[in-house]
């Protein structure tokens, strides 16, 4: 009913708020016996931390997980694992204005009319710290998913895009875009510190390729692995597209072009010869890598001062002050992978469950 749970066998639940004491998420359905601590989960929530490069948000959170209970001796019981990271750079003093007026794009006024009541410090629930606990729930879903490597990156900031003759998967982790063409990421310095010093902010799509996904998992028809990564994704804040293998681009090809061609494989199985589909057909997973993309919008909370309401119903102006990301699909890289690595591991158990 109120909508902070997500997954059917392996399910997380998220809680916290961005100026609380702290966040953290539960997951419960994990199987027994698999080896965690928090240190399986630290470097993933080290990448997506804030305040590591001038083109994220400058709030200063260690983002420190602890593993309340679900572990014994170093291994999953199969019970609740309660993970909990605490907040330690909150200031609420930046969002008396908030409080008043709504910020176009943001989720203020929604969440008023939803609810009548809202915490507005640092945007309470809508804030993406929230999806710190996501990470360290995706972390605990990667050891159950063993088989699947999951990469994330930044495919384009404000319109501009990387080559993708120059992709080398290697320099995705060398620079502070998550960016995989060098060139592209010496382009998008220029970009994002201009955007930030106009106090505006800019957009990115991030694309996301799972390998090693076993033909077989996902399902007809209300659980198609589509829908799910598509429903997972479209979940991360500031998300307003989601594609998988040529989405849209598809409409434009004809039925020869969009076949994933096949023959006969090495192995007695088949080989595709392309991947129009991105690994799914009929909602299930064909073997082929799981190819996706997401389109992350600016960010609503800019210096610029944009037309507004107050919570009286004025007309008003408002410029958001504070510590702001210039373009959040930088930092949703990480967050892309976790909702991924949710689904997959939910999908897997659900196909054990159903198939054996
Ligand atoms: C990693 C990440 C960081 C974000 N940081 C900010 C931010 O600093 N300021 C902001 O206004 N929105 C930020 N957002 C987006 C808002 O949380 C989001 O726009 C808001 O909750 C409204 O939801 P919607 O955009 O999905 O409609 C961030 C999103 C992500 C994924």
């Amino acid at each position: 009913m109120s909508f902070n749970s997500f997954g059917r066998v392996f399910r997380f639940t998220t809680w916290g708020e961005s100026h609380g004491p702290a966040l953290g998420a539960v997951v419960d359905g994990c199987p027994p016996g698999l080896s965690l601590s928090e240190a399986d989960i630290q470097p993933y929530l080290d990448r997506r931390r804030p305040g590591q490069s001038r083109f994220t948000t400058q709030r200063q959170e260690p983002d420190q997980v602890r593993i309340l209970s679900g572990v014994f001796e170093g291994r999953t019981t199969g019970t609740p694992i309660a993970l909990h990271i605490d907040n330690v750079d909150q200031r609420s003093k930046d969002y008396s204005d908030v409080a008043k007026a709504y910020r176009p794009g943001h989720a203020d006024y929604a969440y008023d009319q939803k609810y009548g009541f809202r915490d507005y410090r640092g945007g309470g629930r809508s804030s993406a710290r929230e999806t710190a606990a996501r990470v360290a729930a995706g972390a605990v879903a990667r050891l159950v998913i063993p088989e699947v490597t999951i990469t994330a990156w930044v495919e384009a900031i404000g319109g501009d895009a990387i080559d993708y003759a120059r992709f080398d998967a290697a320099e995705i982790g060398n620079n502070p875009f998550f960016c995989p063409d060098p060139d592209a990421a010496a382009r998008w310095e220029a970009l994002v510190d201009a955007a930030r010093k106009d106090g505006s902010s800019l957009g990115a799509v991030v694309a996301c390729e799972a390998t090693g996904v076993p033909a077989g998992w996902g399902a007809p028809l209300y659980a198609k692995l589509d829908s799910e990564l598509a429903a997972a994704c479209m979940s991360i804040n500031a998300v307003k597209g989601f594609e998988i293998g040529d989405g849209f681009a598809a409409a434009a090809l004809r039925g020869e072009e969009n076949a994933d061609a096949m023959r006969p494989g090495n192995d007695g199985g088949v080989a595709f010869l392309a991947n129009h589909a991105g690994g799914i057909a009929g909602g299930i997973a064909t073997g082929q890598p799981v190819r996706m993309r997401v389109a992350f919008k600016p960010t609503s909370s800019i210096l610029i001062p944009v037309e507004t309401v107050t919570r009286d119903g004025e007309a008003s102006e408002i410029r958001t002050k504070g510590r702001h990301d210039p373009c959040v699909g930088i930092r949703g890289v990480p967050v892309v992978e976790a909702m991924v690595a949710l689904v997959l591991a939910d999908q897997k158990l659900l196909h054990r469950a159903q198939v054996g």
